[in-house]
């Protein structure tokens, strides 16, 4: 649990600590959101092989109200002032994987990106790769 704690501490201190305009105000918006998803980081960092319960029950508020905060720490994953291992695949993978939905593609309006943006091609290419994937990785219980 103590790591737990420690990711936490590191993704308030990261999101709400720097950055400039639209992107530093979605951080902040979506800190205290993305605390209920730190039970995620085993499964997007590839560290577990399924999301744990605790995990889809704090990825489903998130999904349902502030979808755009998924999309932030998926865009946010190679930052390396995270600290955080997060595979993209995994990220985008997660909600199916907590048998759930979520358009990833909308990450391009809800974050605002002009729509032939590097940026927004990778959401696009991770939405359409998801879109493909049975199982990337296929749940042994
Ligand atoms: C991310 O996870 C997918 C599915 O498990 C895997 O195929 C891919 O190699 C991983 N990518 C990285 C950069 O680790
Ligand atoms: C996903 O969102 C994109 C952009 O808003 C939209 O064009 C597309 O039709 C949506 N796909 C599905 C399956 O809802
Ligand atoms: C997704 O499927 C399309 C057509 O079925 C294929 O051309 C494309 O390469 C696939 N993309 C990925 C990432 O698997
Ligand atoms: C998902 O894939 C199916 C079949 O490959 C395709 O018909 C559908 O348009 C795709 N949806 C999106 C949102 O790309």
């Amino acid at each position: 649990m103590d790591l737990t704690v420690t990711i936490v501490v590191v993704l308030l201190l990261v999101l709400a600590g720097f950055g400039s305009s639209d992107l530093a105000q979605d951080r902040a918006e979506c800190t205290d959101k993305l605390v209920g998803l730190a039970t995620c980081l085993p499964y997007v960092g590839g560290d577990a092989k399924a999301p744990t319960q605790d995990c889809c029950n704090g990825l489903k508020p998130v999904l349902d109200k502030s979808k755009k905060c998924l999309c932030v720490l998926i865009k946010d994953r190679d930052d390396p002032s995270l600290g955080l291992k997060i595979n993209a695949t995994l990220a985008v993978h997660l909600p199916t994987a907590c048998h759930n939905h979520a358009n990833i593609s909308e990450c391009v309006e809800l974050l605002h990106l002009a729509p032939n943006s590097p940026e927004a091609k990778v959401f696009q290419g991770l939405a359409k790769a998801e879109n493909n994937s049975s199982t990337p990785a296929s749940s042994g219980n």
